[in-house]
């Protein structure tokens, strides 16, 4: 087991990726504290499929966007499991629409849940993780950053500054023996995919040269290896999971 006994705090993680990565870190025996905004059945449904599975995972209800929150929740965290040596920024929304008729409110929300929330977080634990000298956050990113459609004026703004703080973070952390990555997904078959996916059809998979959509466990694995020992000398990196698809070919 690549994470036992290890303490990891995962945001979003009632759906999609996120509920990839905290079933991944939970069956390489870390203790994973959760965070979800609205969904809280899907959130008790998977502590409880993580206990029955012989792990151990415990849900949390707050937004990202709010500091005090995720200040509060790390301190609660903590105060049941002992300090955490483990982030992932995983929560994320969009609000696709092209920027001619994006609302403040459009703007506003994507750049607080997905930059705004990998702040707060990485604001609650940095000092914590510095002074243990010991620890590895995990940012998630979108290939969006680099390779972006139109219609996602702020999320790709959200995901390109995620990217610029991963690196910047983790010149100021590496001297503490905390890491600092980013993971940069493609398209994975989520609630969040689902409207592109149903649009675009077969297509996306011939933007694949992998030939296939991505599934959460793709990522989650990339997190396992991030948080792991493995990944002991890799910091500052968007490490890019996506089938191929940022290479640009059209699959043959
Ligand atoms: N799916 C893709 O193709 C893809 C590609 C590239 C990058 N990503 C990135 O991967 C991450 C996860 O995406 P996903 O596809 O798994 O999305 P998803 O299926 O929509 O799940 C989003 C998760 O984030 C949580 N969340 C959203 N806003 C929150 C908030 N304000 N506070 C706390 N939790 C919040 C949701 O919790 P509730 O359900 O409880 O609200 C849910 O658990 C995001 O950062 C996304 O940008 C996804």
């Amino acid at each position: 087991m690549r994470l036992k006994d290890q303490v990891a705090l995962v945001t979003g993680g009632s759906r999609g990726i996120g509920r990839g990565i905290v079933k991944a870190f939970a069956a390489e025996g870390a203790k994973v504290a959760f965070i979800y905004k609205g969904s809280q059945q899907a959130a008790e449904s998977l502590a409880v499929e993580i206990s029955a599975a012989g792990g151990l995972a415990k849900a949390w209800q707050g937004d990202v966007a709010n500091h005090d929150e995720a200040m509060k929740i790390v301190e609660l965290v903590e105060a049941e499991w002992g300090s955490i040596q483990i982030l992932v920024n995983n929560a994320g929304v969009i609000r696709d629409g092209l920027f001619v008729a994006m609302k403040p409110e459009e703007w506003n929300v994507v750049l607080q849940t997905n930059l705004g929330g990998t702040f707060n977080f990485c604001h609650a634990l940095a000092m914590k993780l510095a002074r243990q000298r010991k620890g590895r956050i995990i940012n998630i990113s979108s290939v969006a950053a680099e390779h972006t459609n139109p219609g996602q004026t702020n999320y790709a703004a959200s995901k390109g500054a995620i990217n610029s703080f991963t690196r910047a973070l983790a010149v100021e952390l590496a001297g503490r023996g905390v890491t600092v990555n980013a993971i940069a997904p493609g398209f994975i078959e989520t609630d969040m995919s689902e409207n592109v996916r149903n649009k675009a059809g077969d297509l996306i998979k011939k933007m694949i040269p992998l030939k296939r959509l991505g599934q959460p466990n793709d990522i989650a694995k990339a997190a396992v290896f991030l948080a792991s020992a493995d990944a002991a000398y890799i910091t500052g990196q968007v490490i890019t999971v996506d089938g191929g698809l940022s290479l640009g070919a059209v699959a043959v």
